[in-house]
């Protein structure tokens, strides 16, 4: 889903791209994603603490496809249920209020960014979006990090400036994919060589626009270099180290054999450690090992969703 929501003058008069990159960049760009409405009315609706189950389901149920998914999602083996639900409201009571929405959240972006000619592009991009927001929940559970859902938020939304290239620049995008999957450089290196900015420079901006999640707009903006994080340095470690778990694991963008990276050897693992566990004894194969455990329904439910 896309609308014209700057055209090439507005962007002279944002206050925020102050980077003449960033602005040069947006100049280029006939329309930007937004967030989809029924996103939007159900985010507003769970803002309210006191929102019910069955003001959600009224407006879940007039999308059939959102409404088919989410039971299927919480049938995945992921959520380890053991039993068989076949109603939208049992899935949204066994789910709760922060869970539903980011559920709803994914459901519904996967589904309004995927019908188009790059829909091939789209599938990748949200598989691999989703399985880091998977992983990085069950990093951060590992790991005892405080807020898990926000952990999934950010791992689901941490490369969003992707989904403007591929809008636009669908030819460009497929280069960095190639080049990423084909060399050790990270997608932001491969875009910054390849079109002279990246997903990070203009992902947080998106963020901004859309409203709502600007307070995870720094992990975007650092995920590819967690040392140079200022704020939340633990969240971007997370979402830096679940974004290369599911590379190495071809989830979504996957890695050629020769360039896997070495999860174990990476440095977001010092910020977490000493961030997160400082006096504890900090075993990062276990956590591994913990993620490694769940593989099989990461998959499942990454299919289940994209
Ligand atoms: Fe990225």
């Amino acid at each position: 889903m896309i609308a014209n929501v700057i055209k090439k003058d507005d962007t002279q008069n944002t206050q925020n791209p102050k980077d003449k990159k960033l602005l040069a960049f947006l100049s280029k760009i006939e329309n930007l994603p937004v967030l989809p409405p029924v996103a939007i009315k159900i985010l507003d609706k769970t803002k309210d603490p006191e929102f019910s189950i069955d003001d959600l389901i009224d407006l879940i149920m007039m999308d059939q496809v959102l409404t088919a998914k989410m039971v299927r999602v919480v049938n995945s083996v992921y959520f380890g249920l053991g039993r068989r639900i076949e109603s939208l409201r049992e899935a949204l009571v066994y789910l709760g209020s922060k869970e539903i929405k980011n559920v709803v959240l994914t459901t519904t972006l996967v589904n309004n960014f995927s019908n188009n000619q790059n829909s091939k592009l789209f599938k990748s991009f949200w598989e691999y979006s989703f399985a880091t927001a998977v992983v990085s929940k069950l990093l951060a559970k590992s790991l005892k990090y405080k807020d898990h859902e926000r952990a999934y938020l950010a791992g689901l939304l941490h490369d969003i400036g992707e989904v403007i290239l591929i809008h636009n620049f669908p030819n460009e995008f497929l280069k960095v994919v190639k080049k990423v999957e084909s060399t050790n450089m990270n997608f932001e290196e491969a875009e910054n060589e390849i079109l002279g900015i990246s997903h990070t420079d203009f992902g947080p901006w998106l963020l901004e626009q859309w409203n709502y999640f600007g307070e995870i707009a720094h992990v975007v903006s650092r995920h590819h270099k967690p040392e140079t994080s200022i704020y939340e340095r633990h969240l971007v470690a997370i979402v830096h180290i679940a974004g290369l778990y599911c590379q190495n694991n071809n989830l979504g963008f996957g890695l050629n054999d020769d360039f896997k990276h070495e999860l174990e050897m990476n440095f977001a693992w010092e910020i977490l450690k000493n961030d997160i566990s400082p006096n504890e004894t900090f075993n990062i194969s276990g956590h591994i090992a913990a993620i490694d455990d769940n593989l099989s329904g990461i998959k499942e439910i990454v299919n289940n969703i994209c």
